[in-house]
């Protein structure tokens, strides 16, 4: 055997189909949409119309997959399953690309077996495996268990889920059983959906949208088999057949292609304004805050009256427009709102209690510490709301409440559209919240509906300085580091900035709280430092100008987005971005326009992979 360390196999985007289509086809396509889950390697196995299994896979790209595929599949295929993946550590080579093969099992995994060590014991396995996946261990195990159970793939597939320890959502093809493809999921996402074409399922509801609108999401204990004719559900525990609840998605299939534009980010980018008025317009009824439409009515009303305290828990861009909400509301709620990082929130001791509510947030509602930071907020007794951008998501449905936004799917690795969203929800929700508890009068709820209409309006103005920043970022793509700088909310929309700015274009960026710049960091400046800095907080905007004089002093490159109106020295800055005036609280939203052009340009200029950067994966479904 080669070792070549043990894998675990963490986002992964699977598929699978049985039916009239070529299934090639559906497979490949399917990756492509999948692959922002993961593209290190990829594979499909395909069963052509002589039965035979065929497994074909590599490193890199579904793109340098296709020419293999054809290549070594020449016949009809209807059935098939298909992989792209994200591993942690070990090598990306071939041997740990899935689909693995072990007599006439071949499975695909999206999770990681945590006992893989003791069963490659227990089932003296050493000799039998080529590459260093915990997923080849389950796919040989499978094996052996199939064979003595007599070739009965349920009870196989219950015997193997009682004796494995971990995540996982597997696919899985026995070769006696060329038509049908077996599903199995414990955490990790699946949904399944039946067209007059066939039987698919998906790591997300992506993957099918060509083929249909209806789907189901695949529940815990639920094993599925999917043919050309039938998909059907069996009860874990008793094996017995049992129903699939079908739900509706009301994305259009065109929303998930590029329309001209060269990347899916600048695409999602000009999306902004749709997405905001279709997330908020269901909710403001007459300039009043209405969301009984998502469950928020008298029950939570109760809740809303007696919690002592907010948590707002979530990872990456998400989690920045939770900062925007918990510095924006704190005040005006006058209890302590505090917004945490998933994957701490669950293992600190955060005091959350029956009078704490927790309001997670994430685009594709799977996120794995945000998931589990849900569960142990609820365990302590306190109400979770969910603001989730993808439809029967695990983190929608395991929520006391959801605020779907309405973004539509988003592709690029790289989160645009579903922040600006994700801001306007969470002041939507934390203005109802103060409104129930009476912390606000009628006309600030009336000001904050009127100035979320107003952004729309003031994301098109910010869209229209594109041209004038694919010039600007000329100079940031050319160094090495960069840095943004802000006080206040004018922070927090700095900490977005520069993530964006860095998973893209991979130049080193950081966000600093401008007072903080001369307790260490003003020490990184150098002769043409790019310093971009935000400053449309007017309320500390003199101070923050005195800061940005520091930098500029010590002979920057500054770039300074400042709201009309502001005043400032015309030295003080290389490049002048202006937003409209707008009430301070509601600048976020130009600001992220502005400073996702930079990130998207400044990448285009390296000529950069901007919607799948490297080692990155949109969906982070493991710890
Ligand atoms: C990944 C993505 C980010 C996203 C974060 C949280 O890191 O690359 O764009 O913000 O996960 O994802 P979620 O789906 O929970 O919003």
């Amino acid at each position: 055997m080669a070792f070549f360390g043990y894998i675990g196999v963490f986002m992964c985007g699977i598929i699978g189909f049985s039916g009239k289509l070529d299934a090639k086809k559906v497979i490949l396509d399917g990756l492509t949409t999948l692959e922002y889950r993961g593209y290190d390697s990829c594979g499909v196995c395909l069963v052509d119309t002589d039965h035979k299994f065929s497994i074909v896979k590599s490193t890199g790209k579904v793109v340098d997959l296709l020419p293999k595929v054809d290549e070594i599949i020449t016949k009809e295929t209807h059935v098939g399953i298909g992989h792209t993946r994200w591993a942690t550590h070990g090598g990306v080579i071939t041997e740990n690309a899935h689909p693995h093969h072990a007599g006439l099992v071949n499975l695909i995994h999206n999770g990681i077996i945590e006992n893989y060590l003791s069963l490659r014991e227990q089932y003296k396995l050493d000799n039998a495996l080529e590459g260093g996946t915990d997923t080849e261990i389950v796919a040989n195990i499978l094996n052996l268990i199939y064979k003595k159970n007599k070739n009965e793939p349920l009870s196989s597939i219950k015997k193997l889920t009682d004796i494995i320890k971990g995540t996982f959502a597997f696919l899985i093809m026995f070769e006696d059983r060329p038509d049908e493809v077996y599903a199995i999921k414990h955490v990790s996402p699946l949904v399944c959906a039946k067209s007059n074409d066939g039987s698919f399922i998906a790591s997300d509801i992506t993957a099918l949208m060509p083929y249909t609108k209806e789907f189901s999401v695949i529940e815990e204990g639920t094993i599925v088999c999917a043919d050309k004719d039938s998909l059907k559900a069996y009860d874990l525990k008793t094996l017995k057949e049992i129903s699939l609840k079908t739900e509706t998605i009301t994305w259009s299939v065109d929303t998930a292609k590029k329309d001209g534009y060269n990347h899916f980010m600048l695409k999602e980018i000009h999306e902004q304004c749709t997405a905001l008025e279709n997330t908020i317009k269901p909710r403001i009824i007459d300039f009043n805050i209405d969301l009984s439409n998502d469950g928020i009515e008298d029950n939570a009303y109760e809740f809303f009256k007696k919690i002592e305290k907010i948590h707002i828990v979530a990872c990456g861009t998400a989690l920045h427009a939770g900062k925007v909400g918990a510095s924006v509301f704190q005040d005006v709620l006058n209890i302590p709102v505090d917004d945490y990082i998933a994957s701490e929130y669950r293992y600190s001791n955060t005091l959350t209690n029956d009078k704490t509510l927790v309001i997670v947030l994430s685009q594709s509602g799977e996120t794995i510490d945000t998931l589990a930071s849900l569960e142990k907020a609820k365990s302590k007794g306190a109400k979770v709301i969910s603001i989730v951008n993808v439809k029967g998501s695990t983190i929608a449905r395991n929520s006391d409440y959801v605020l779907y936004t309405h973004a539509g799917p988003e592709i690029a690795v790289a989160s645009t559209k579903a922040y600006t969203v994700q801001v306007a929800t969470i002041y939507l929700l934390l203005t109802k919240i103060a409104s129930v508890r009476s912390a606000i009068d009628r006309s600030y709820e009336k000001s904050v509906c009127e100035n979320l209409y107003a952004s729309i309006e003031n994301i098109k103005t910010a869209l229209q300085k594109e041209n004038e920043i694919k010039d600007i970022v000329k100079y940031i793509s050319s160094s090495h580091d960069a840095f943004y700088i802000g006080r206040g909310l004018d922070y927090v929309f700095s900490l977005e900035g520069a993530l964006k700015l860095k998973e893209i274009s991979y130049i080193h960026t950081e966000a600093y709280a401008a007072g903080e710049l001369k307790h260490g960091t003003i020490a990184l400046i150098e002769d043409g430092t790019p310093v971009i800095a935000v400053c449309t907080q007017s309320d500390i905007a003199t101070k923050f100008l005195s800061n940005v004089k520091e930098v500029k002093a010590r002979n920057a490159y500054v770039i300074l987005i400042i709201t009309d109106g502001i005043k400032y020295e015309k030295d003080l800055a290389d490049i002048v971005i202006k937003i409209d005036k707008v009430d301070d609280k509601f600048s976020v939203f130009p600001v992220a326009v502005i400073t996702q052009l930079i990130a998207y340009y400044t990448a285009y200029t390296k000529g950069l992979d901007i919607d799948k950067p490297r080692n990155l994966a949109k969906s982070v479904t493991v710890e």
